[in-house]
């Protein structure tokens, strides 16, 4: 881990955002404790609505996003909600650990990249296969491969190429290398972080990431990518970086974005 991981850990909206709920804790026991001193005793779902409402107000504060807001307020009453849900079900506690290890597995470092898993679909994919060129060998790359629904798709159609996929999350991956073995695909699954791979070494890098990672992915293209490679970004494109094509997918009017270097 490089000596700036834990600065941008820290900068993370998911940890910010627990940061204030913590923050909010003691704003909340004060204001229950007026309440009570008022004469007007919460009920346990009042004291995580005070609770989500200090923690909306201080996420406000702070600047994060507007969704951020919802998600504080409502984070408190679901947790309690969701016990008392567990507690009418008799789950036991290893039901919510169980649960908890599986998100954790398929998302791993979404709450840090803002990159979460959601697949493209057949349509992408026989969008991205129409912008191959054909008739020579290339190397192509998914990064954020997820369960490698489109890695394993060209690399069916196109055998005269090297294509593979890389991913950071370990349920996904693991998902994606085993469907490889399974149907005896050539496609390679590598797990670990795409900012760590050299795009100099492809001649087409396919990206289905968020807007939250778009900038950092065109100074990285900008810097590594060789002149006649191609950048594909799936439904989100670079602010300020017109792209030299743009393709409808056919998939709910969402966009195929290519840039040529
Ligand atoms: C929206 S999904 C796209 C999945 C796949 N490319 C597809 O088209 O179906 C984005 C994936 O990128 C992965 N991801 C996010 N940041 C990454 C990073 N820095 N390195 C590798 N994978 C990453 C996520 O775990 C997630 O599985």
């Amino acid at each position: 881990m490089s000596a700036a991981a834990p600065r941008r850990i820290g900068r993370a909206p998911a940890i910010r955002a627990l940061l204030l709920q913590f923050l909010a804790f003691p704003l909340m026991l004060a204001t229950v404790w007026l309440l009570v001193r008022a004469g007007m005793p919460p009920s346990l779902l009042g004291v995580t609505l005070i609770q989500g409402t200090w923690a909306a107000l201080l996420s406000w504060r702070a600047g994060l996003a507007s969704w951020w807001r919802a998600i504080q307020f409502l984070f408190p009453p679901a947790l309690l909600l969701a016990r008392q849900g567990a507690d009418a079900l008799a789950l036991p506690p290893a039901a919510f650990l169980a649960v908890f290890l599986f998100l954790l597995l398929l998302y791993w470092s979404t709450f840090r990249t803002q990159v979460p898993y959601y697949p493209s679909g057949r349509r992408v994919w026989d969008a991205v296969a129409a912008q191959l060129p054909a008739g020579r060998p290339l190397r192509i790359v998914d990064i954020g491969s997820g369960l490698g629904g489109l890695v394993l798709d060209l690399a069916r159609r196109r055998p005269d190429c090297e294509v593979g996929g890389i991913e950071l999350a370990p349920l996904p991956w693991l998902a994606s290398s085993l469907r490889a073995r399974l149907a005896g695909s050539r496609a390679r699954f590598l797990r670990g972080d795409y900012e760590n791979l050299n795009f100099g070494n492809f001649d087409v890098v396919f990206a289905y990431l968020s807007p939250a990672a778009m900038d950092a992915l065109w100074r990285k293209a900008a810097a590594e990518m060789r002149p006649g490679s191609v950048l594909i970004s799936y439904e989100f494109t670079i602010a300020g970086r017109e792209p030299e094509q743009r393709l409808v997918t056919g998939d709910s009017r969402k966009i195929l974005y290519i840039w040529h270097f």
